[in-house]
């Protein structure tokens, strides 16, 4: 168990910078997700943490002790990858006990933390079985259990339920909280399944281009996000936003009828609102109308569509799982005012 603490980590490739400085304290057991578009150095940042890449500049500690230089074998942490890479050749026992056999560990005691190991992740009926004939979870277990098995200080997760379909998708989740409850282990964990990262997450790490945009609680993330960019990314399907103008003490929305400015808000140009804080009503009471373009229906709710004339962009809006609404229909959304959020022209939350 380690706490783990990153301070002004860079890392180039060639004369590219990838990873522009971060700073990042990690306590000791905690449950950390880094999310962000694909490019933007997730995957980068967990190899330097677990050796397997040479940072260009900055440290990384564990438990205080500056491991920048450590070859990773020493660093006591295990990473599990998206793809398992399992060895085909060898049964789940082997590739299991695989890294303490590598120690050179005694037998009696290879086998009895394998079927420990087995035993947590439920796959003792499966031990003499050869990866070809397990199922993805299956599979993903085992890469789990190769984990598991050094006792490792940190795990790192990068994107290891990706390649699974839905169902066992969550049930590999809550078996990876259930494993973080009872290991009490330091995790870092790489998705970009906005489920698994709001529900496993102790803090979530928004990156974009190499940075960190903010780190919070999922729920601090989702209500308090500070910028536009970490506004629009947590949060599915993703806030609208609106351009918005203010003229003196009146404020512009294409779409609406001009309305007073709200206090401290006089920078704003643009607003905020995610699909669940639109509420469809009737016309008289409405901020915004417009015609339903496209209709989703998931089954628990449905997503509309709305185009709204003078509006760039057609409106999200979060809707219960039976409605009569189709598209074409005609719509009348208020606004949720209590829930926006205002940016000004650089992007800050106001
Ligand atoms: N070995 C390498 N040589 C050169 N550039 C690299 C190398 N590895 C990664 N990069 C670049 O570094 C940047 C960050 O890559 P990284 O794999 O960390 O992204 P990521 O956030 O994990 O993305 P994804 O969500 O697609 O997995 C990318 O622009 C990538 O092209
Ligand atoms: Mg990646």
């Amino acid at each position: 168990m380690a706490r783990v603490q990153l301070s002004d980590l860079r890392k180039s490739f060639g004369q590219v910078q990838v990873i522009k400085g971060l700073d990042l304290d990690i306590a000791d057991g905690e449950f950390v997700v880094f999310v962000g578009p694909s490019g933007c150095g997730k995957s980068t940042t967990l190899r330097i943490i677990a050796g397997l890449e040479d940072a260009t500049s900055g440290a990384i500690r564990l438990d205080g002790r500056d491991v920048t230089r450590t070859r990773p074998a020493d660093r006591g942490i295990a990473m599990v990858f998206q793809s398992y890479a399992l060895f085909p050749h060898m049964t789940v026992a082997d590739n299991i006990g695989f890294g303490l056999q590598l120690q050179k560990q005694d037998r009696a005691l290879i086998s009895r933390r394998v079927a420990e190991v087995a035993e947590t992740l439920h796959l003792t009926p499966l031990l003499t079985r050869y990866p070809r004939e397990l199922s993805g979870g299956q599979r993903q277990r085992v890469a789990i259990g190769r984990a598991i098995i050094r006792n490792p200080r940190v795990f790192l997760f990068d994107e290891p339920l990706s390649n699974l379909d839905a169902a066992l998708r969550v049930q590999m989740r809550l078996e990876i909280a259930r494993l973080h409850q009872g290991l009490g282990a330091t995790m870092v964990y790489v998705t970009h399944d906005q489920v698994e990262a709001m529900t496993l997450a102790d803090r979530i790490v928004v990156f974009n281009d190499g940075r960190i945009e903010q780190v919070g609680s999922p729920m601090d993330l989702y209500e308090h996000p500070e910028n536009r960019f970490v506004a629009g990314f947590i949060g599915a399907p993703a806030m609208n936003f609106l351009p918005v103008r203010v003229l003196g003490t009146q404020l512009e929305v294409p779409g609406m009828a001009t309305i007073p400015v709200p206090p401290g808000k006089e920078a704003a140009t643009e607003l905020g609102i995610r699909p669940e804080h639109l509420h469809v009503v009737d016309g008289l009471s409405a901020d915004l109308s417009g015609e339903v373009e496209l209709i989703e229906r998931l089954g628990a709710e449905t997503y509309a569509y709305v185009r709204v004339p003078g509006l760039p962009l057609d409106l999200t809006v979060r809707l219960p799982g039976e409605t009569a609404l189709r598209a074409r229909s005609s719509i009348a959304l208020k606004i949720d005012w209590t829930r926006a959020k205002w940016f000004n022209a650089s992007g800050r939350v106001l």
